[in-house]
């Protein structure tokens, strides 16, 4: 489409404005500015404002009566079955030594919380050897690979704004370890800002406010990018989905993916039992005879607090963005059409823009809006989806904000409490304080053992034991 032809189809979609410094721009900005325009659904953008701002009716909180708590397997020490999870474990281990199974890690968000400055994954996150958040990922899934006797394909998506950055991260330090064979980086879609009125905000004269359509683009970012293909070639036919903030998470869990093969499962979560009643997490729930994820939000905040005979909460399965995805089941919902549609949801922000003159305007309050897919709107339309529950201390101590709760230094702790529990059940001598911290700062390379098991391996290995009465790194 020729440029006069792309600012005729703005004009008539009332969003001309996009162009209106188009005669101060010299022609690579001009050309930049029609690649981004070229990529714009101005039919989405109009269905999207039209649905989620001009008619909204403000949060739809769900009504007491459509939602039950969901059902999910609990852990064999929380009253499941011992023998069911024995069974799991055997099966996915079958499926690890196959190489059916790739991890996939989320890494295309703003961080705009914590605050730094690169894309997340390279921030340092570990308590001795200051590692980044990849090389975490990296080495556990090394380890695994060689644990299973099978390499593990990665598959890592980025966003426009750090995918450049992201791969010469990879590359400045040899994958950490990985082949380049089984690295797989695509970016995902992006979506433009819109102001209330619907009209797209310009971040610069030759650029509109565009950012990452959530992390639930991920799904028509699999399929647009050809990673579905590479990995059916590869013999890959189930993703371990984890986000790129979570350095405690089990990326390749062979317990998790038993379940999901036993049950048949298109997609399954992970839970964790909420902390307390008003914990900010999505819960899960059914809704409509569908297992889905509902945001804290839109629970009413009775139906959180309710309890069962027992004292426990009844809604207490809290959603920790753990979950395992059938290639097929992405391929079906990056398909799309009526049946199998992620909704929209909507996020007002402070979005960074100009004023009708151009001059550049850091707005105090909110601006403007943002549209997101989020990937666990996809559980109502998988087949059999199962929630298994895992234990917040192995899994889940995400770095959201820069301090205070899930920041770096609440997951440093966690990171600690964990190393020190692997090393106290193989028997090492290592004293914790009340809170199961050890006196002395403590890492363990995945690389050296990643879970309670093959850290006992390896510490049974090594000869003569380790002081542990000094900072300690295990590798
Ligand atoms: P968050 O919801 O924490 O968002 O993302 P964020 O953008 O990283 O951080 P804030 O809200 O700006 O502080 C959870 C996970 O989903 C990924 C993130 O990279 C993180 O792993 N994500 C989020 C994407 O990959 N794409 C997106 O568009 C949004």
């Amino acid at each position: 489409m020729s440029h006069a032809e792309l600012i005729t189809r703005f004009q008539q979609a009332g969003q001309g404005h996009v162009f209106a410094f188009w005669a101060d721009l010299s022609p690579p900005q001009q050309h930049a500015l029609a690649d981004q325009a070229a990529e714009i659904d101005l039919a989405e953008i109009a269905r999207l404002h039209r649905r989620l701002v001009a008619e909204a009716t403000g949060a739809a909180t769900a009504s007491a009566s459509e939602l039950a708590p969901a059902p999910y397997i609990a852990l064999p020490g929380n009253g499941g079955d011992a023998a069911q999870w024995a069974q799991a474990r055997t099966a996915g281990e079958a499926a690890l030594r196959a190489g059916r199974v790739a991890a996939f890690t989320v890494a295309g968000g703003q961080g705009t919380r914590l605050g730094f400055d690169g894309p997340k994954g390279t921030f340092q996150v570990t308590p001795v050897q200051a590692k980044p958040l990849f090389q975490v990922f990296a080495e556990k899934i090394l380890a695994a690979g060689r644990r299973y006797g099978r390499p593990i394909h990665w598959f890592i998506m980025t966003s426009h704004a750090n995918h450049d950055e992201t791969t010469a991260f990879f590359a400045g330090h040899a994958n950490f370890g990985l082949s380049n064979e089984h690295v797989h980086f695509f970016r995902q879609g992006r979506l433009p800002a819109v102001a209330h009125d619907g009209k797209i905000m310009l971040e610069a004269k030759d650029a509109m406010a565009m950012s990452p359509d959530g992390h639930g683009g991920s799904l028509r970012a699999l399929h647009r990018s050809g990673a579905l293909d590479v990995m059916e070639q590869a013999g890959v036919d189930i993703l371990s989905y984890f986000q790129v903030d979570n350095p405690l998470v089990r990326c390749i869990d062979a317990e998790f993916v038993g379940h999901h093969l036993l049950a048949q499962s298109e997609m399954s979560s992970k839970m964790v039992p909420k902390a307390y009643a008003e914990e900010k997490v999505g819960l899960f729930c059914v809704q409509n005879d569908k297992l889905a994820v509902v945001e804290y939000s839109d629970v009413p905040m009775e139906l959180q607090r309710e309890t069962d005979a027992s004292g426990a909460l009844r809604f207490s399965a809290g959603s920790i963005a753990i979950h395992l995805i059938d290639r097929e089941f992405a391929r079906r919902m990056a398909a799309g059409g009526e049946a199998v549609e992620l909704p929209f949801h909507r996020a007002d922000k402070k979005i960074p823009t100009l004023d009708a003159t151009g001059n550049p305007v850091k707005p105090a309050k909110i601006n403007g809006v943002k549209f997101e897919l989020f990937v666990f709107d996809a559980l109502p339309f998988a087949r059999n989806p199962i929630v298994i529950e895992t234990a917040r201390a192995d899994d889940f101590s995400p770095v959201k904000n820069a301090d205070g709760v899930d920041s770096p230094e609440t997951c440093r702790a966690d990171q600690q409490r964990q190393f020190a529990r692997w090393l106290r059940a193989a028997g090492a001598e290592l004293f914790v304080d009340a809170a199961g911290m050890p006196q002395h700062a403590l890492e363990i390379s995945p690389l050296f053992g990643y879970d309670a098991e093959t850290v006992a391996e390896s510490w049974r290995r090594l000869v003569p034991s380790p002081n542990l009465q000094q900072p300690l790194y295990l590798s």
